[in-house]
This record gives C-alpha cells, structure tokens and sequence, in this order.
C-alpha cells in the first residue's frame, strides 16, 4: 500500500499541493483529476522524490519514502511515465526498456532485452523494437515510457496524462492495458488524465485535487455526482 500523509509542497509563496492525504491498496487502479495547475504532476513529483514534499509523509508499506532519492523511490517499487515523456532518442525502443529492466531489477543484458521484448509485446510497439525512438510518435514515447517503467517490476506505477491525443480505439487499448497491467502483473495503477470518461470507465478509484488540495476521493459515480467536483470544473477549465 502507498500512503500519503498530510503531503504538501511549495514553490516560494505557492502552495502547489496543499495537505493532502490518501491511500492507494495493491492491485487498485486510481485516477488523480483536476484542472489545469492543481497540482497532480507536483504530487507525483513529491511521491517519486523528483520534488520532495515540503511537509508530510510518504510511505511504501513499511518503508518510508520521504526524502529518498528517485532511484531509491523507483529502486523501492514506485515507478512512474513522465507528461513529456523522458525517452533515449538516440537508443532504440528496445534498448529504452531493457534499461529499465536493468536499473529495477539488477537482470543481464540478455534476460534484460528478453523481459524487454515481452513488455513491448505487452504494450503493443513489439513491432517497433528495433526503431530509434526518434521515430515514434507522442502517443507511443507514452506507452514507451510505460514499458520502461513496467520494466523496473515496480508495486506501483504512476502514469502522468498518457492518454492525450489518443484515438478513442487507442484509448480503449490503453485502458485494457491498464487494467492487464492490475490483473496479469499485480501493480497498481496511479493515473492522471484529463480524458474524464476514459478515466471514470476505468478507475476503482478517483482523487480530485483542486488548487492544491484534495476535493474528493470515491468511486467515480461518487465522484462525478460530487457538487464541489463539478464547481471546480465550473468557469471555463477545459477538462
Ligand atoms: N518546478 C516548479 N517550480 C515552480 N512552480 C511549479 C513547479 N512545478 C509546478 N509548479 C506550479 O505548481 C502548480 C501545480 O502545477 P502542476 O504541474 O502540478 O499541475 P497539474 O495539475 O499537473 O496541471 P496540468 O493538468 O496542467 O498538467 C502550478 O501553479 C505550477 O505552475
Ligand atoms: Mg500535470
């Protein structure tokens, strides 16, 4: 289970996330909405050690977390896609995941670019393994990056909006990848999107944080008849 506890974290003057506490089980699929600027990439940011929280805890089980470097974070159980994905260009999108399975799992070059070669079958882009990433498109960095993290064996994985640009046949795909990623690999899925109805078909779980702070945190029925919800979305914030 990963546990936030009071987390918040600024920049000078700004509170980017503001007191927020959650809890995410094993084997949960979890949605983190909220407008533009409310801090979703920030808290992600503050869990994977990228910024750490200014205040709060954050804890993996039994380890805390807080304060720990990102390689420790990643090297702990916690992986994560970046919402400008963070890919080798000059590296083939082989090599991008078999790096990942060597960093989170210690695994030879060979075992590391098998594994690789069955995550990439997994995500759908086995047919572009041998391609430099230089030639992939934004929609498959994404599901790159999600590779790569898968890669690292993580417990958990934090998925930062990759569904943007998208067709809906690409969406639903991605969706059921999600879910296989819960059901086949038994990691728990953290994921930002501000494609509501994808992410309320596919979620156990939403968490909306609005300027900062946690709003709600239910199901998404619960989540969509939520009355603060819907004014946070009230005044012309595209969702
Ligand atoms: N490194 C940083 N330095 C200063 N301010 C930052 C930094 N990162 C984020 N912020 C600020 O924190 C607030 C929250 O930003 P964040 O990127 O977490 O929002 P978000 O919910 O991910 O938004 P979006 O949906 O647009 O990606 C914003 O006001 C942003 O400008
Ligand atoms: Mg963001």
């Amino acid at each position: 289970m990963l546990r936030a506890t009071s987390v918040s974290k600024s920049f000078g003057g700004l509170v980017a996330v503001d007191d927020v506490t959650f809890e995410i089980g094993d084997e949960e699929i979890v949605g983190l909405i909220g407008p533009n600027g409310a801090g979703k990439t920030t808290l992600f940011n503050a869990i994977t050690g990228v910024h750490p929280p200014t205040e709060g805890t954050i804890v993996l089980d039994e380890t805390e977390l807080t304060g720990s470097k990102p390689h420790e974070i990643a090297r702990a159980g916690v992986a994560r896609t970046f919402q400008t994905a963070r890919t080798f260009d000059e590296a083939t999108v082989i090599e991008n995941v078999a790096i990942g399975a060597v960093f989170g799992t210690g695994d030879s070059k060979a075992r590391a670019e098998t594994r690789a070669y069955e995550l990439l079958e997994f995500i759908g882009l086995d047919e572009q393994a041998h391609d430099p990433v230089g030639e992939l498109n934004i929609a498959d960095r994404k599901l790159l990056e999600l590779a790569r993290a898968l890669a690292t064996e993580p417990a958990f994985v934090l998925v930062d909006e990759i569904g943007s640009g998208l067709t809906p046949t690409e969406l639903e795909t991605l969706t059921e990848t999600l879910e296989r990623i819960r059901s086949e690999h038994g990691i728990s899925v953290f994921w930002i999107e501000h494609i509501v109805d994808a992410i309320m078909g596919a979620t156990d779980r939403i968490i909306v944080l609005n300027q900062g702070a946690k709003i709600a945190d239910g199901t998404p029925a619960e989540v969509q008849s939520d009355k603060q919800v819907a004014e946070a979305y009230l005044g012309g914030v595209e969702v």
